[in-house]
């Protein structure tokens, strides 16, 4: 049985890789920040699940999370940083308030996670970071602010290998998903982006969190310090 930390599982990606834990027999801390009843609702039968509140965005909880973790397990298995955030606006209409919310949750925070953590981990645990394909080579300036913090999760996983090996460190970056952060996307703007998606469509997020639940497995021992794209094959 394995002992993961998600962040950002209350709802969407975060909530699906979770299940897949809880459906193989591990345990799970479910962190969740402002969703905890879609978080209730949602692992409401799995009693594997620990749902604990933190906002990654502060250090201060994120050392609670932590002790509290400390205090029922002797070790984490898996971290996955998935919680983050968007504030698309127009770049005129960016703010360096929001600019910062984002740094603070998309980068500063999972570096604090394992900073907290890290004593928790054994040479055979492993680190996945959700950054994105916006992170690499897909730019959009309403989401300048959000395209630099994944293109640092991608800096800091690379880092995170060097620094925590044989700890193996890996990023995920996923194209367009259908969550929650997508649900105001124009009909005509999906429509665009689908034509530049082999695929022809947005992920499900059941898609990316088998890449993510593989990437923490056994059968991914040799896999270290790399960025797996899964986005359908964009051009
Ligand atoms: N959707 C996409 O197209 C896409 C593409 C590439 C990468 N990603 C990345 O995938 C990850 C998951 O995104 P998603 O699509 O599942 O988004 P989502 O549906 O909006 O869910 C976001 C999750 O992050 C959590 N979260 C947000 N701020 C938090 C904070 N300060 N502290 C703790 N948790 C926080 C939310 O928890 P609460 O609701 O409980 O606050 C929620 O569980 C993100 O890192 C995102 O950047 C998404």
């Amino acid at each position: 049985m394995k002992k993961v930390l998600i962040t950002g599982a209350s709802r969407g990606l975060g909530a699906e890789i979770a299940k897949l834990f809880l459906e193989n027999g591990d345990l799970v801390y479910i962190n969740y920040n402002q969703s905890k009843d879609k978080a209730q609702d949602n692992f409401k039968n799995y009693p594997n699940a620990h749902l604990v509140k933190c906002d990654v965005s502060n250090e201060e909880e994120i050392k609670e999370m932590i002790n509290t973790i400390k205090n029922e397990v002797d070790y984490l298995d898996v971290i996955v940083n998935n919680a983050g955030i968007a504030i698309d606006t127009m770049v005129d209409d960016k703010t360096m308030a929001n600019f910062q919310k984002i740094i603070d949750t998309n980068l500063i925070g999972p570096f604090l996670v394992v900073k907290y953590a890290r004593y928790l981990l054994k040479n055979t645990s492993s680190i996945i970071n959700i950054s994105s394909t916006n992170g690499i080579d897909t730019y959009y300036p309403y989401s300048l602010d959000y395209d630099a913090s994944k293109a640092g999760l991608i800096s800091l996983t690379h880092n995170m290998a060097v620094e925590l090996a044989p700890i193996r460190v890996n990023a995920v970056a996923p194209g367009w998903i259908n969550t929650d952060m997508n649900k105001d996307l124009d009909e005509d703007f999906i429509k665009k982006e689908c034509e530049h998606i082999l695929l022809k469509r947005f992920a499900d997020p059941k898609e990316v969190a088998q890449v993510v639940f593989f990437l923490a497995s056994d059968e991914a021992s040799y896999i270290n310090n790399t960025v797996i794209r899964v986005d359908g094959g964009f051009r």
